[in-house]
């Protein structure tokens, strides 16, 4: 095979083989075929898309270029759960105890954040002695012990995804759905798990900027998991703002703490309770989806789910006294204000400019080296539908310096605030699969 006729192949519009597929990404991977062959070759999915087939050996292709989690010595159905990154997300924290704490086995890999979304790996290390490099052996007594584990991206996970990642995020082909949807579920289907729920974040700040766009890629994923005998589900969910009120590391684990003591904001609980009561349904633990509501709930009410996440905790080398009195997270000296300049209603708090100023704060990285600053983050004090006076205040910054004005300047852009009432978009808009 010549990589050069596969690339024309493609380029104009035809339909690669299985074995054409496993070639390149052998090649590719091996360092045979140079970054300007897979260049073109990438651009030319981009423009030319991929069939459904496709999709799923590029997956399995990709999947075969590395190791892959055997997690059979774990009984029963193990379900994984994965965000395309939204602002605020803290669900992890919060849907893995509810779903162990009704019998699910939870065992997950996440990533650390990289640019204006948080990781699950920054928010759990917020807890003094947290780690997540564990060797497979006690990730997999971890999930039989005590249901849940969550283990950083580590080892050699499909390295043909992250060489290719790194390809496109400098060749203008990341925003393609076909190398979208490989990318993601090349990982989670390495990562081992029965059962993939997958949250499709929409709007401004999420990589699929319309519910059309976010429909075709969740589409796609299930699709690709089906293809392949794993169980998928997704769900299409709005990012119009962040979710919850809290940004930035140990303030979002503060949030899901209350969440699981059932004090926790609307839109967050509400998305951990239908995307669980799904999963608890697909997973074979409960007959239909209000039996399996009703159970999370009743773990949320009788403190299971909350004493599962200290079990969690504790076994990761999480310091528990700061999940039982979170006053012992690391907090910062400042707490400051932010005020509308407007009256009006709040149409749009825009993730991304929130995310930027959590990340100016140090709660993010700009570059994969950045160390963070766990206590700083913004604490929304109102969300989209609100109607605010000038004066009024839209969010408090936890800071370690009082002079931030890049940070206020970014927060005044992510608040939209005009005189007509807003559309408050839906939480979930659907669920696929
Ligand atoms: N997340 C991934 O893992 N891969 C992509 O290509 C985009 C988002």
């Amino acid at each position: 095979m010549r990589m050069v006729d596969l690339i024309e192949k493609k380029r104009d519009g035809k339909v690669l083989s299985q074995k054409e597929i496993d070639w390149v990404v052998e090649n590719y991977t091996n360092g045979t075929i140079p970054e300007y062959q897979m260049s073109a070759m990438a651009m030319a999915i981009y423009f030319k898309g991929m069939t459904a087939q496709e999709m799923a050996d590029l997956t399995m292709a990709m999947v075969n270029s590395g190791d892959s989690l055997d997690l059979s010595a774990i009984e029963g159905i193990k379900v994984d759960k994965h965000s395309t990154g939204g602002v605020g997300d803290k669900t992890t924290l919060v849907l893995t105890p509810l779903l162990a704490a009704s019998g699910v086995k939870v065992a997950k890999m996440s990533g650390r954040g990289l640019g204006h979304t948080g990781g699950t790996v920054d928010k759990l290390e917020s807890i003094a002695g947290f780690h997540t490099e564990l060797e497979p052996d006690e990730f997999i007594r971890q999930v039989r012990e005590i249901g849940i584990a969550v283990i950083g991206q580590s080892g050699n996970l499909t390295p043909a995804d992250k060489k290719l990642y790194g390809l496109r995020d400098v060749t203008a082909t990341v925003d393609s759905i076909p190398l979208i949807a490989s990318s993601i579920m090349s990982k989670k289907i390495a990562a081992g798990s029965d059962l993939i729920c997958l949250d499709v974040k929409v709007g401004s700040g999420a990589f699929m900027k319309t519910v059309e766009d976010g429909r075709l890629l969740a589409e796609n994923l299930v699709a690709i998991g089906n293809a392949v005998n794993r169980k998928t589900i997704a769900f299409l969910t709005n990012m119009q703002e962040p979710l919850g009120l809290a940004v930035g590391n140990s303030l979002e684990v503060e949030e899901a703490v209350n969440t699981l003591k059932g004090e926790g904001p609307k839109d967050l609980t509400e998305l951990c309770l239908t995307m669980g009561g799904h999963m608890l349904v697909a997973a074979g633990a409960a007959p239909n989806f209000e039996t399996a509501r009703a159970k999370l709930e009743q773990s949320l009410a009788d403190g299971s789910a909350f004493e599962k996440l200290c079990e969690f905790i504790g076994a990761q080398g999480g310091d528990v006294a700061m999940i039982r009195d979170t006053s012992l997270l690391p907090h910062a000296p400042h707490i400051i204000p932010v005020k509308s300049e407007r009256d009006g209603y709040i149409q749009e708090i825009t993730a991304l400019p929130i995310g930027h100023a959590a990340m100016l704060l140090g709660a993010g990285r700009s570059t994969k080296e950045d160390q963070l600053d766990y206590a700083v983050g913004i604490v929304l004090d109102k969300k989209v539908g609100t109607h605010v006076n000038a004066g009024d205040v839209l969010c408090y910054v936890h800071s370690q310096s009082t002079d931030i004005p890049n940070v206020i300047a970014e927060i005044h852009e992510a608040f939209v605030i005009e005189p007509q009432e807003a559309v408050v978009e839906p939480l979930i808009y659907e669920a696929i699969g």
